[in-house]
């Protein structure tokens, strides 16, 4: 793969317009940004390149809807930038005047990509607008890079292309997921087996360890004979049992389960028809404790129980066993570092990735359509 150009490789900025894509897809809740992470991480490249004196047009997408405004997390960044400024607009007359009146080293967000259908076409029409905005693209959004959109592979395709801080850091950072040192342990959560099946693939062959949490683990508790009761299960987990006879994985051998008679522990011989499984269970986490504890480099995406109904306890022992362990650890997905930010953990680990779908695809393919866009695409 030829290498992209990072920030560092730009031409003099002063007075010149930078269309930086961010990934600013936070949480939203009663109308404000929830966990502000990946606001955080998106400040270094917005502060360097309004340091060196250019006009800083920021692009983002938030949620799937259109009609998701960036505005909350306009009232997020400003907190951190003050000196930024937000239209509820993309390519119309109103984004072009605000950025024809935006003073060297200042700041604009734009609206929610998304609230343009060309975005997730890749629109030629709404590339080549978004690319007349400005005179260079930043591509900072590890977050989405691998989404084929508009502003991540159409934009570098028209004006010249870099990596912002952030997007090189990841991919430095997730290297190392790449070629992992023995003994390694990749710890899986979450959920839809069949869209899980390249990732496993691709891990298996990398990985020593696998061990499966969330509702991804059912499908092969079921695999394996157990009764899985009422619990959330994949339509197609028929190469359940292919991957359990790697010898690579590890599944729970206890779990928390919601039924009759209330959350309890259950060995999984014993989950009857009526039981949900929410969590891992205690012998499970000490198991994978074991594991955690000699592994030199860990790797963990998805929660391991359901989170969102409260069932966190097996998520947050694993975080403490990981940040109390020595190797080399890789975390993400947004539940996942939410949980470990909360816990105030974050500082514990080697890296916390802003990826979630973009850190498991660059697991399995070794690169992102947003990396080979700037590799492809115009050059200074
Ligand atoms: C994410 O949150 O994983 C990214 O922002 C991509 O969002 P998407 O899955 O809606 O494309």
């Amino acid at each position: 793969m030829k290498r992209y150009n990072t920030i560092a490789d730009m031409p003099p900025l002063a007075g010149k317009r930078v269309l930086v894509r961010a990934e600013l897809n936070v949480p939203i809740k009663d109308g404000k940004a929830g966990d502000q992470y990946r606001i955080e991480m998106a400040l270094p490249t917005l502060i360097e390149l309004a340091s060196r004196g250019a006009k800083v047009i920021v692009v983002a997408h938030l949620g799937r809807k259109p009609e998701d405004s960036l505005r909350p997390v306009y009232e997020a960044l400003r907190t951190y930038l003050p000196n930024t400024h937000f239209v509820p607009d993309l390519v119309g007359d109103v984004a072009q005047e605000a950025i024809a009146a935006l003073s060297d080293g200042g700041v604009l967000l734009l609206e929610n990509l998304r609230s343009n259908p060309g975005e997730i076409t890749n629109d030629a029409a709404f590339a080549d607008a978004l690319a007349h905005l400005a005179d260079y693209y930043v591509d900072d959004a590890f977050g989405a890079a691998h989404r084929a959109h508009a502003s991540i592979v159409g934009v570098p395709s028209r004006i010249p292309g870099f990596a912002g801080l952030l997007l090189d850091r990841e991919l430095s950072e997730l290297a190392d997921g790449l070629t992992p040192h023995t003994p390694s342990l990749f710890i899986l959560g979450g959920a839809k087996f069949d869209t899980k099946v390249p990732l496993l693939t691709a891990a298996l062959a990398r990985y020593d360890t696998i061990c499966i949490g969330g509702a991804l683990a059912n499908d092969f508790m079921r695999a394996q004979g157990y009764v899985v009761g009422t619990s959330l299960v994949s339509e197609e987990a028929s190469q359940a049992a292919e991957f359990m006879a790697t010898g690579k994985l590890m599944i729970p051998t206890d779990v928390i389960v919601e039924g009759p008679d209330g959350v309890q522990v259950k060995q999984v011989a014993h989950i009857s028809p009526q039981d949900r499984i929410v969590d891992i269970g205690p012998e499970t986490i000490t198991e994978l404790g074991v594991r955690i504890a000699h592994a030199k480099t860990i790797l963990w995406n998805g929660p391991l129980g359901y989170v969102e109904g409260g069932f966190t306890d097996g998520t947050q022992s694993v975080a403490q066993l990981i940040a109390d362990a020595p190797g080399h650890s890789l975390i993400g997905g947004g539940d996942t570092v939410a949980a470990i930010r909360e816990l105030g953990l974050a500082d514990s680990f080697s890296f916390l990735s802003t990826g979630g779908g973009a850190m498991l695809e660059y697991l399995i393919d070794g690169t992102l359509p947003g990396v080979e866009a700037l590799t492809t695409g115009p050059q200074a």
